[in-house]
């Protein structure tokens, strides 16, 4: 859908037209699965696909929420911002707002707005279609309750922590900082290496000549419910815990792969020891690949990241049968380099590095050996390396 279509749609369903657009990336996660809420290092890009929102002011003190993907609408004063009931898609937006003002005491709204969102991340892929929503809220809607950055840098930073706590506080998903801050600092052809403690992050450049990265999606939703995510933050806080009463750490990233050793009979839950050793084996591949990528080694690059999906698979639990299909049917592909799942994980995507002249097979072999094992049609999709967020008109 064309930026001119949305207009015309917005005034469809407004009688008016649109003052401003914007619009944020959805990601990918190359490498550093499960490690940005235990001060890890990842190594996201942003998308080309993402989250478009138009909005225009009204004078009604009401907020009126249209999207292009889903049937709902809603009206809500603007003095009675909150979560709504029944996972309504509105929390997203809603919520950026209410973290706004809670963030920024001098930003307020002043009156009422008419906003339409469309979206074409594919739903339930797991590759940041609610962190978009939030970025592209956060983006317009600081500006327009006068919350002013002037270091761009640092603008973009507190957006992705503006979309994390809505994430956090309007949805239940105590997610770490990763899709958010990919959605807010992307750049073209750029991959970010972002250290999830700190947010010092460096854009890598993702120079792959001959080679393309190729995201697959299991149409398997990716049950990101708080439930399975949420488990796996405590899971790792209580590794935390126990090995804290040997070497005290905040998080599990700061341990080498040689302080493991020394400190890991202190968990004594066996499912946090799990946990925990993919947490530290993670940390260490995601640093071990950056320097790679960086040397011009996709190779070896390839080879972490199906490490890393084993890893996600055996310790941290988190791929389930679909993803496993892709992967390990993609490995078995002459000119794929590697590939793993990405994102949060339970369904959702893949992201392989895979050779040009390889495509074609890879697209119809992993597509059969994918319907043979779980009777699914896969989806292929050539990543576009995007920009991060941005105000369009
Ligand atoms: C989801 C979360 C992220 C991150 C990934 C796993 O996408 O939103 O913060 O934890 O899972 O790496």
């Amino acid at each position: 859908m064309t930026t001119q279509e949305m207009k015309k749609a917005f005034e469809e369903a407004y009688g008016r037209k649109a003052e401003k657009i914007y619009f944020a990336p959805g990601r990918v996660n190359l490498i550093g699965e499960h490690v940005d809420y235990q001060g890890g290092s990842v190594f996201p890009c942003a998308l080309s696909f993402g989250a478009w929102l138009l909005i225009a002011p009204n004078a009604e003190r009401v907020l009126r929420f249209k999207s292009l993907n889903m049937p709902q609408s809603y009206e809500i004063p603007i003095d009675a911002i909150a979560p709504q009931p029944d996972r309504a898609w509105c929390n997203y937006s809603l919520g950026c707002m209410d973290i706004i003002a809670r963030r920024h005491p001098e930003a307020k709204l002043q009156n009422g707005y008419d906003l339409l969102y469309y979206g074409n991340v594919p739903a339930g892929a797991g590759l940041s279609s609610s962190a978009a929503m939030e970025v592209v809220t956060a983006r317009a809607f600081t500006e327009e309750m006068g919350v002013v950055i002037a270091d761009d840098k640092k603008y973009r930073t507190e957006l992705a922590l503006i979309g994390q706590e809505c994430e956090h506080v309007y949805a239940g998903v105590m997610c770490g900082i990763m899709d958010q801050f990919a959605s807010a600092q992307g750049k073209k052809d750029h991959a970010i290496y972002l250290n999830c403690d700190t947010l010092e992050f460096e854009h890598v450049p993702v120079k792959l000549d001959g080679i393309k990265v190729v995201i697959t999606n299991t149409h398997s939703p990716h049950h990101l419910d708080s439930g399975a995510y949420n488990d796996r933050v405590s899971q790792c806080k209580l590794a935390v815990e126990q090995i804290s009463k040997v070497k005290p750490i905040k998080f599990l990233a700061e341990l080498t792969e040689e302080d493991w050793r020394e400190v890991e009979s202190a968990i004594t839950d066996p499912i946090a020891h799990k946990r925990a050793r993919h947490v530290v084996g993670e940390v260490a591949r995601t640093a071990a690949a950056v320097e790679a990528l960086k040397r011009g080694e996709i190779a070896y690059f390839g080879e972490l990241m199906t490490a890393s999906h084993v890893s996600l698979r055996d310790d941290f639990e988190v791929t389930g049968p679909e993803l496993d299909a892709l992967a390990e049917a993609a490995w078995q592909v002459e000119g794929v380099l590697g590939s793993r799942m990405t994102g949060g994980g339970f369904g959702g995507c893949t992201v392989s590095l895979v050779r040009d002249e390889a495509i074609e097979t890879f697209k119809s072999f992993v597509g059969a050996e994918y319907e043979k094992k779980t009777g699914l049609k896969a989806d292929f999709y050539v990543a576009e390396i995007g920009d991060g967020v941005m105000r369009l008109e």
